[in-house]
């Protein structure tokens, strides 16, 4: 088998960047371990930058997202007795979308199925080789059980955070940082219609909250809890008791319905660099970890790879390396300032215990309550700096 760039993994970097590719007649084959029905119905975040959106738009993705998804003009930040709105529009001129990262793989794999590159899932043994060298392959094992190699003009490791990339990458070198917070979130689906037009973030003595939502009848909870806590110790009671006490507004309670799944995430940041080892480039949770506090994750994979499209054709097409060499840096920069931003909302937003910190946090909420300024940074960065390149 030969292609001009082997993808390992069809997470929504891997998926989006094989399209991205097709569009500049650039053939690919997308590589993936796990079942079709496992990529398509794992639950991740919901909100989409509008560069984001505006990418899966021009790559032919855009139908369902603008029939489905919801446009969202704002968040409320909120702590006990306040709920502010920012307004995006009036404050940095962009709006974000909600719709589930689920539902843009779903329409990325049927893209891709109906006549797009080839996109193989339930292979095993993945192992890119020779990435040093002009003619890299993969080794993988194909669902069949026969071993397979494909080989590639240049590899794309977008296999996500356990992937099988990184490690070569790192072992040429290379630096990592990494942070683990001492939360995670308890996160919900319920079949609840959403109590609230617009995302609810609050900061609350008993740890943070958050009200999203995936559709007009579905909503999405999350609530701050202890990492080493066991889902198996939250009823729906508890999760809903908590839920209406974080969240409590003089007037106003959450809409309850049936719990659909739930599940608790552990939450770090985490950074790889340089995204490239010779022929082998990384882009997405491959690279780079955030917590989701600011719903970056799925943006930050749509920014590298859209890089990383452009300079591939460069190469391939035009045999120009520029923008290959320039891209692990280039990429690294919104890493860090996404990276940055998730932090600094994780930062405000969950309790720690200790009192001194809580005062910290409630000023820094004020301050963005009353700042037009302090405001408009939030805003820029929640709906998503302009990409570089
Ligand atoms: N071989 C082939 N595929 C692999 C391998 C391997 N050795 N290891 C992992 N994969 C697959 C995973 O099963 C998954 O489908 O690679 C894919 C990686 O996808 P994601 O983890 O979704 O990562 P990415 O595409 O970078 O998406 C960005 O944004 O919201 C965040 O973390 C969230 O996944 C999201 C991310
Ligand atoms: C979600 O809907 O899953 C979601 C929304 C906003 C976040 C994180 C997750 O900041």
């Amino acid at each position: 088998m030969r292609t001009q760039v082997g993808i390992i993994g069809a997470g929504p970097a891997g998926l989006l960047l094989s399209r991205l590719l097709a569009l500049r007649g650039i053939d690919s084959v997308v590589l993936e371990n796990r079942s079709r029905e496992y990529v398509e119905a794992r639950i991740r975040a919901g909100i989409l930058e509008q560069h984001t959106v505006d990418t899966l738009t021009d790559a032919g993705l855009g139908d369902r997202l603008r029939r489905e998804g919801l446009e969202h003009r704002g968040i409320h930040l909120q702590h006990p007795g306040t709920r502010h709105t920012l307004d995006f529009p009036e404050l940095c001129g962009r709006t974000v979308w909600v719709y589930g990262q689920t539902e843009v793989v779903k329409d990325l794999v049927a893209a891709q199925l109906a006549g797009g590159p080839p996109l193989l899932f339930e292979v095993s043994d993945v192992r890119p080789e020779d990435v040093d060298g002009d003619a890299p392959r993969i080794r993988f094992t194909d669902a069949d059980g026969t071993p397979q190699v494909l080989e590639c003009d240049v590899i794309a490791g977008t296999d996500g955070f356990h992937g099988v990339s990184r490690p070569v990458v790192t072992e040429a070198g290379g630096r990592l940082w990494e942070r683990t917070y001492p939360y995670a979130w308890l996160g919900i689906l319920a079949d609840a219609a959403p109590a609230t037009d617009e995302l609810i973030y609050a900061w609350h003595p008993e740890g943070f909250a958050l009200y999203s939502m995936r559709s007009p009848s579905v909503s999405r909870l999350y609530l701050q809890v202890d990492p080493a806590d066991s889902i198996d110790n939250w009823s729906d009671d508890r999760i809903w008791d908590g839920l209406s006490r974080r969240l409590d507004i003089d007037g106003w309670t959450v809409s309850t319905g049936p719990v659909t799944e739930k599940s608790i995430l552990p939450m770090r940041s985490f950074v790889s660099a340089p995204m490239r080892r010779g022929r082998l480039f990384l882009a997405g949770d491959a690279a780079h970890i955030v917590p989701p506090t600011g719903a970056k994750g799925l943006n930050l994979a749509v920014a590298d790879v859209t890089l990383l499209a452009t300079a591939l054709t460069r190469l391939l097409r035009e045999g120009r390396t520029d923008l290959v060499d320039a891209y692990s840096d280039t990429a690294l920069r919104r890493v860090w300032r996404c990276t940055h931003f998730s932090w600094w909302m994780t930062s405000m937003l969950h309790t720690t215990g200790d009192d001194f910190d809580a005062e910290l946090q409630l000023s820094q909420l004020r301050r963005v309550c009353s700042s037009e300024a302090a405001a408009r940074e939030l805003a820029e960065n929640y709906t998503g700096l302009p990409i570089e390149g």
